[in-house]
């Protein structure tokens, strides 16, 4: 298209500018004012027909190429909402928790290269645009509805992709980390994530962790390994090693200190932007022995 695009280019604007030249008013020679012209006008309608004939023809065909799903080697499910991806990985054994679940991410998502994979889009809110540009075609995440497409990575490499549907206010946060590996780094990587993933799915804090992730903490704070990517608040992924919380104001960090904070945002420090989610006092001790764990 591009090529036929410069010849057009070309053509019509070498044409105007030498017709322009030699045809101008000048000493010598008169400008001539004529009109109607029957082998041009049919030249210049028919010509442009049959190329934007045969453009859409070429387009359809490609399309049925990248909407053609088969033969791929996995499938993610991602899902889109306020802000962040989920990729949820294939139900294989391989991606299998030892709680029965299988492994989840959020914002990145991880694939072998040379390999097809099929990536089925969901939203949970509103809708948003799956692209990453440098790998593959652009496709809506709609609620209530399944769209889907497939990317192939032929280098290993990171590869930055963006929400492109304007979705809010963290619209512009609401990024997408491809990661492609060799097929040997893939084994090694999923094992490292189902081993961390384990670890945050201690059955032990499982109370917890679910209570976190189902409140409205996730649209605030990250937790690397789950489903917890927001960017407003501080990353919550080694809470349990830090010196202090609210920005240094309340130290150290443990039950008692994180019990309160909870409890009451505002009480230890008035201008945080943490509200105050008034919630029991057993969701307060679940969640805080499930923060104590993450170290
Ligand atoms: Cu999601 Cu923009």
């Amino acid at each position: 298209m591009f090529v036929a695009a410069i010849v057009v280019l070309v053509l019509v604007d070498g044409g105007l500018i030498y017709a322009g030249i030699k045809f101008r008013d000048r000493p010598g020679h008169t400008a001539q004012q004529f009109h109607g012209h029957n082998f041009l006008e049919l030249l210049w309608t028919v010509v442009p027909t049959i190329m934007v004939i045969s453009f859409s023809v070429l387009s359809f065909q490609k399309l049925n190429v990248m909407n053609d799903t088969s033969g791929a080697g996995m499938t993610v499910n991602v899902q889109g909402q306020q802000w962040t991806w989920i990729m949820n990985y294939p139900k294989e054994d391989r991606f299998k928790l030892t709680d029965g679940t299988f492994l989840q991410g959020a914002q990145e998502l991880h694939i072998p290269v040379n390999m097809k994979v099929h990536i089925q889009l969901s939203s949970k809110d509103v809708i948003h645009s799956f692209w990453v540009p440098n790998i593959g075609g652009k496709k809506d995440a709609v609620p209530g509805r399944a769209t889907d497409l497939w990317i192939q990575a032929d280098r290993p490499g990171t590869y930055k992709g963006q929400c492109f549907e304007f979705c809010g206010t963290g619209h512009a946060d609401m990024l997408i980390t491809l990661i492609v590996h060799t097929p040997d780094d893939y084994g090694t990587w999923i094992k490292s994530a189902l081993t961390e993933a384990n670890r945050l799915n201690d059955p032990a804090t499982k109370t917890g962790r679910e209570s976190f992730l189902a409140l409205p903490c996730t649209g605030c704070h990250t937790v690397l390994g789950t489903t917890a990517a927001g960017k407003v608040g501080p990353d919550l992924t080694h809470i349990a090693s830090k010196k202090s919380i609210a920005g240094g104001l309340v130290s150290p960090v443990n039950e008692d200190t994180l019990t309160r904070w909870i409890h009451d945002p505002q009480a230890l420090k008035p201008t945080t932007q943490m509200p105050n989610y008034h919630l029991s006092d057993q969701q307060v001790h679940d969640i805080v022995q499930w923060l104590l764990t993450l170290k």
